[in-house]
């Protein structure tokens, strides 16, 4: 282990440049103009794992491609370091640690004497739009290093953590190092825009790709000195609502006062989905709850944050939340309904005289388990329905939606990501949920039925999907740390 450890510190600067040389590909998912850029950029990422030593392959989807990268398969398993030279029966007579509690059910579904431990390590290569360009100070696909900082789109979200396990498996390759365990890169082209390609491509591939947890690194921390497990991601439904009047734009002096204005009446009832407590106020909405247990409120409240900074940094006159919740509950484990966009009668320069024949709103639910999209989007269209004056036409429109995300923070894999990360970044670690959403941890569960270790490694300012995305250099040498214990300590909970 010493032999990676010492690898991964003297070939830094190199690592750091190859960062550099990925994120200068403008691989925007959502808009259709970059696609060879997310091939290129595929095929960039295809090269590197190839260098490395791993089997990998380009696999063409109906949108962008997805890269699949397996580390030499043994015949026989190795003595692992941990094992301190004992060795393994290749034949696996030496017992194993029987995976129990929410982990999956490993042992039921293979022989425990017939296989190494299997690991996927997914992650993306593409990346948000860079807009609004006049906001960057420093074109976004230039990388550039400020001090520990390296600037560009795509820096934290995600190519530099999903380069951080590549460098950490590079180590363990390159040094001669056994791996206690096999593992497999995905890593894919279309997670900003829904990872619709994936979800098809795991039902096609589930022999090769079934494995005992998949490992990812898109998520968030709060602090350097404080790594982090994420044990839960909030789900979400999306939907759009509009309203129509006349049959057109009407002149707002001669009609107006005789017909409703949709814009004003969407005004009212959107104004009605929430109540001054800031809760969500449609009838079912809080059903399938889950209260917060005092043991992850406990949680909550050992995280470092600063009510003041965080408005400051926000930049709002003041936090708006539901009450009797901390903000950092309220953004993470209670569900919210957000306005996205809201869209009506003339939007140009100057004032234009009209009752608008429609208004739009688009919006967003975040939910919390035991909540589910489609009971949500029924609740929604219930209610609204009954809401709607009779002087205008509502129409609902559904949109995606995704299931919340929760696995057990004591699981014996939980508990070894918390020792890596404790090793990695010489502090305690700790357990937090993410308000975002990662839909395809879901299909993992359900396709693969595998769960998801979410050790994120963004920083809360890295300015992910917005002007001036960051990466903490020092995030990234340590994210590959964290890597390489990794598969030392899931290894020894794992068949
Ligand atoms: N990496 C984020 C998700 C994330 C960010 C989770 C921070 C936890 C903390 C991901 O790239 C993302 O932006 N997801 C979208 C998904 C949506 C479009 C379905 C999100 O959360 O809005
Ligand atoms: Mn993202």
């Amino acid at each position: 282990m010493q032999a990676v450890i010492d690898y991964l510190e003297h070939n830094q600067a190199r690592f750091v440049s190859e960062l550099c040389e990925y994120v200068r590909f403008p691989s925007v998912s959502a808009q259709p103009d970059h696609r060879n850029d997310l091939q290129t950029c595929a095929e960039w990422v295809l090269n590197q794992c190839a260098q490395i030593g791993l089997d990998a392959r380009l696999c063409p989807t109906t949108g962008n491609p997805i890269i699949v990268a397996k580390t030499p398969r043994a015949a026989v398993s190795s003595p692992s370091p941990h094992d301190e030279g004992v060795g393994r029966d290749p034949e696996g007579s030496v017992p194993r640690v029987v995976l129990t509690g929410t982990g999956r059910g490993v042992s039921s579904k293979h022989s425990p004497s017939s296989r190494r431990p299997h690991f996927v390590i997914y992650g993306h290569y593409d990346v948000q739009p860079p807009d609004p360009l006049e906001l960057w100070k420093s074109p976004p696909f230039e990388p550039l290093i400020q001090g520990r900082s390296l600037f560009a789109r795509g820096a934290s979200d995600n190519k530099g953590q999903n380069l951080a396990h590549l460098k950490a498996i590079e180590a363990y390759l390159k040094t001669g190092t056994p791996l206690p365990c096999d593992i497999t890169f995905v890593i894919e082209g279309e997670e900003e825009v829904g990872s619709s390609s994936l979800a098809t491509f795991l039902k096609d591939n589930r022999a090769e790709l079934e494995c005992d947890a998949i490992v990812i690194s898109d998520t968030g921390m709060p602090t350097p000195k404080h790594p982090a497990l994420t044990y839960a991601l909030r789900g979400i439904a999306a939907f759009e609502i509009t309203l129509r009047g006349p049959a057109r734009d009407l002149h707002s002096g001669i009609f107006g006062g005789t017909v409703d204005n949709p814009a004003m009446a969407l005004g009212q009832l959107l104004g009605k989905l929430r109540d001054k407590n800031g809760r969500v106020a449609i009838p079912g909405f809080y059903d399938d709850v889950q209260p917060l247990s005092a043991y992850e409120r406990k949680q909550f409240a050992r995280l470092p944050f600063k009510a003041a900074d965080y408005q400051k940094f926000l930049g709002v006159p003041k936090l708006f939340g539901e009450r009797g919740f901390t903000p950092l509950e309220q953004r993470s484990a209670r569900p919210t309904l957000e306005i996205n966009g809201l869209t009506s009668g003339y939007q140009g320069e100057g004032s234009k005289t009209i009752v608008p024949a429609w208004a739009r709103a688009k919006i967003t639910t975040r939910l919390v388990p035991d909540q589910k999209p489609d009971t949500i989007i029924k609740l929604v269209r219930k209610h609204l329905t009954r809401l709607c004056p009779p002087t205008v036409r509502i129409e609902i429109q559904s949109g995606h939606g995704a299931v919340p995300y929760l696995v057990s923070p004591t699981s014996p894999q939980a508990q070894a990501a918390l020792r890596a990360l404790k090793s990695a970044f010489g502090c305690e670690p700790v357990l937090m949920r993410e308000g975002g959403s990662i839909p395809i941890v879901n299909d993992f569960k359900k396709i693969l039925r595998a769960d998801s270790l979410l050790l994120g490694l963004a920083l809360p300012d890295d300015n992910a999907h917005s002007p001036n995305e960051k990466f903490d250099l020092d995030c990234f040498a340590k994210g590959q740390l964290m890597s390489a214990y990794l598969w030392q300590e899931l290894s020894k909970v794992t068949c």
